[in-house]
Formats: structure tokens, sequence, C-alpha cells
């Protein structure tokens, strides 16, 4: 077992997520790849572009999914970079609910938007469950009014385990949730408190029958290898724990510390010389250990992070629509939207978020309008997390050939073990999968690469 002390590359603007320099140690910089271009690219001068988009009729037909971003949550945890709050009151939490309603609202009259069925709903944090059950209805009434999901496939909504209990989830499943996800992360107790887990174990057994019991259409847990802490007994305790709690698929994700983590403030001040990671050789090795012992307990590959069990019926929209350039809305403070080709971001901060809705207007912070090419290299970056690309999707949908605009970066991976390809496909190896986000950035065009990420 490797385990090395965090490094602390004070001037690092190039993140692993633009470049692919294999840095063996964890450092402090953004390495999970959720969109391209890269969101520093992004920018306030193209708002103009999405109030126009939005005053445009859309395809009624076309694939249309709402994003809700719940903000708050018990604690920070150390390692999380999400956008949260753990100092708002009750009131302060109907505010913010009250406008995340009224953005729902404002979208709703908007003609691109207008007259359009949902396909998918998501329920994303931060964390949703700690909202209250009275609270949550008010939401759900609120925001179907405006936006009617009954035509939804799916309603996913996360969970935190320690702010569930039986009527809580009673609620949740009556609001229409068809996908639970809840975030696990470790089965060990001195791994979760070093990391400020508000959770405990206890807590994940004290839920799993009710969960079980109220039977949503999907159970997925999430899992980080790699925790601060962790050494590989504990992670093969965990997976072997969590095998034995029997979702319907297991998320599991390699430990990262982008720039805002608790974490990585320590770090770069200086103060985490006593902190201990796996380095990234060790977490892929972790993460094909888990993938073994998965595998030999009915589950599958869905995508680079996810395993699914193979007897039940399985899928993920919002993760399919997301890599297939679907229409979807974020709402809330920092949520991410895609409308026809124009990919958006709300304010980042409580007050401006807050304030711009109360004054009637759309939370619009930054966006980036993707061109036909980049929109093709987006949707082969994002599938390849699949694990495999069809090359007939990209002939059909942009009139390119992958194989031969990629020609390059596919021979170079596959001198390197970490794909193959044929004349129909292209298929990342267990060695591709354990390390895809660390590839991705060969497919960048030269301008986003090297840069910072977010
Ligand atoms: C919004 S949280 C899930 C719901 C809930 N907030 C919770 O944590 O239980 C999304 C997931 O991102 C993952 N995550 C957060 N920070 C991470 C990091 N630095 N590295 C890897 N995964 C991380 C965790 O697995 C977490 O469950
Ligand atoms: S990992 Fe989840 S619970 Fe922890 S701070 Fe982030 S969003 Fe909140």
């Amino acid at each position: 077992m490797k385990k090395e002390t965090l490094s602390s590359p004070e001037k690092i603007k190039v993140e692993p997520a633009t470049t692919r320099t294999d840095t063996p140690q964890t450092e402090v910089g953004s390495v999970f790849v959720s969109n391209y271009p890269p969101y520093s690219f992004w920018s306030e001068d193209n708002i103009t572009e999405v109030q126009q988009t939005l005053q445009q009729t859309s395809s009624a037909q076309d694939n249309l999914g709402l994003y809700l971003h719940i903000p708050f949550c018990r604690k920070r945890c150390k390692f999380c970079y999400f956008r949260v709050y753990t100092d708002k009151n009750s009131h302060e939490i109907e505010r913010y609910l009250d406008l995340l309603s009224k953005e729902v609202e404002l979208y709703a009259d908007m003609p691109a938007i207008a007259e359009r069925d949902l396909h998918f709903i998501y329920f994303g944090g931060g964390t949703p469950s700690f909202i209250s059950s009275k609270f949550l209805k008010n939401l759900v009434t609120r925001v179907t009014a405006a936006m009617p999901w009954d035509k939804a496939l799916e309603v996913a909504f996360e969970c935190e385990p320690g702010t569930l209990t039986q009527s809580k989830l009673e609620t949740i499943r009556e609001v229409g949730v068809t996908r639970l996800s809840i975030g696990v992360e470790s089965l060990n107790d001195a791994v979760l408190r070093e990391n400020g887990r508000a959770h405990v174990t206890k807590e994940i057994y004290r839920i799993m029958p009710w969960v079980h019991q109220l039977e949503f259409d999907q159970v997925n847990i999430d899992l980080i290898a790699g925790m601060v802490g962790e050494v590989r007994q504990t992670w093969e305790e965990t997976v072997q724990k969590a095998i034995e709690l029997n979702p319907d698929s297991i998320t599991i994700y390699q430990m990262e510390l982008p720039f805002n983590t608790v974490y990585s403030k320590q770090i770069l001040d200086k103060d985490g010389t006593s902190l201990y990671v796996a380095d990234w050789q060790t977490k892929r090795e972790w993460h094909e250990y888990a993938i073994e012992q998965l595998t030999g307990a009915g589950f599958e590959v869905s995508s680079a992070y996810t395993m699914v069990k193979k007897d039940r019926p399985n899928q993920f929209i919002y993760r399919d629509a997301l890599w297939h350039s679907s229409d979807m809305i974020g709402a809330g403070v920092a949520s991410f939207s895609h409308l026809n080709g124009i990919h958006f971001q709300n304010q980042t901060h409580w007050k401006g978020y807050l304030d711009s809705l109360e004054a009637g207007r759309l939370p619009l912070n930054r966006a980036f309008k993707i061109s036909a090419e980049e929109k093709m290299t987006r949707e082969m970056i994002l599938q390849l997390k699949l694990g495999q690309i069809e090359v007939g999707y990209f002939r059909k949908k942009f009139g390119v050939d992958i194989l031969e605009k990629f020609a390059q970066p596919y021979r170079k991976l596959q001198k390197e073990g970490l794909l193959n390809f044929n004349k129909d496909s292209v298929t990342l190896t267990v060695q591709g999968l354990l390390r895809v986000d660390q590839l991705l950035p060969e497919f960048y065009a030269e301008k986003y690469q090297n840069a910072r990420y977010t």
C-alpha cells in the first residue's frame, strides 16, 4: 500500500482536468471532467445569447430536464467542492426554496420552455434530503404547477444518510422520486469522522430497511476511494459491506481535491503536511478491486464510476441526457443549464442569486455558445465515460468519422493500453476506465489544454 503526504503546488493554475500530465500524488486541482469546453472559458459576455435563446420556440419533442439545486448540508465535508451552506436557518431555507420555485416559474413562461414536457428531474446538492418533508412537499407543489412532471421517466434525488427518517423517505417516495442516491462514502466510522462527514455507519444501517421497503425503482449508493485516512483494509471492508447493503447500483469516485475544499485550503496554506491520502495508483488499485468484487457479486459496468446489478432494471436518464446534449434547466445557486447549444451557469453566491430573483430576473452568471465541432468533441469525451462509444452515432448526428478525426489520440491511447477500437466502436480497457478523467484532455482542442478548469 502506497501512502503519500499531500503535496502543495502553490501556483497551480493548470489543472489535471485540462492536461495529461499524470501526477502520481493527489494534488490540489480539478480532475473530474463534467463538461467541455472548460468552465474557465465561459463568460458573462454571452448572457445576452442565453436570453435570446430563451425567447425562441424550441421543438416540444426535444428532451428537456430540470435540475434543482438544494445547497444545504448538516456539515461541510472536508473534501467537498460543491456550493453548500451549513449555516442557514429555517427562514433562510424557506426564502431560498420560494425563490427557487420562482426561478422555475420564470423559465416555464419562456417560449423555449413553455409547452414542453419534462423528461427527467434531478434534485442535487448539497443535500436535498436535508430539507423538511413540509418544505419538500411545498417545493414540489409549486414546481410541478409550473412545469408538470407526470410524463417524466426519472425523478432522481440525492440523500445524506443522517438526514433521513422513515417519514421523510415516505414523503420522498410520495412526491414521485424514482431514483434515490445515498452518499454512503465509507463504511468505516473513523474514516467518515476524519473527513468531516456528518453521518456515522449506524445511520446507514438504520435507513436501509426503510429504503428497501419503499421499493424505489432504483437505489444507488456513492462511495469514495481514497478518503483521507483510508487504508487498503478499510476500503476492502467498505466494498464488502456496500454489497451487503443490496443497492441496485454503486458509484465509486476516486478522491480528488479541487481548489475549494477544506483539505485543499489546508494544503495550500501549508497546514496540511500531516494529511495522508492515497496516491492515484493506489486509488486505481482500490477501484479495480471494487470492480472485481462487484462483478463477482452480479454487478456490471455501466460507466467508469457506476456498477449496476445485472438482474434489475437499470437506467440513469439524467446522466445519459447530459452526455448526449439534452436540454436541461438548472435552477438554484451555481446551477448549470444547457439549451439548444448554449451552456450557462447561475450566480454562484447566495446574495446575488436571491437578489436577482427577487427583482424578477433570471440569476444568470456566465455562458458558453458551443460550436458544432466542440459539441461533437464534448459528447465523444463524456460518452467515453460509459466505456464504449459507437462510431455510427457520431456519423449520424454530426456527419463526422471520429476514427479519422481522433485517429492520433486513439492510436496513442491504444499504445498505452487504455483503449481499443475497430470500425464500429471505441472501447476503454479496464485501465482506461480507471483513469478516464486523466485521459480525456488528450482530445481537447489545443486552446483548451493546460488551463484552469473551473
Ligand atoms: C452532492 S453529494 C451526494 C449527496 C449528499 N450531499 C452526501 O454527500 O451524502 C455528491 C457526491 O460527490 C462525491 N464527492 C464529493 N466531493 C468529492 C471529492 N472531493 N472527490 C470525489 N468525490 C466527491 C461524493 O461521493 C458525494 O456523495
Ligand atoms: S459531500 Fe455531500 S454532505 Fe458533504 S458537504 Fe458535499 S454535498 Fe454536503
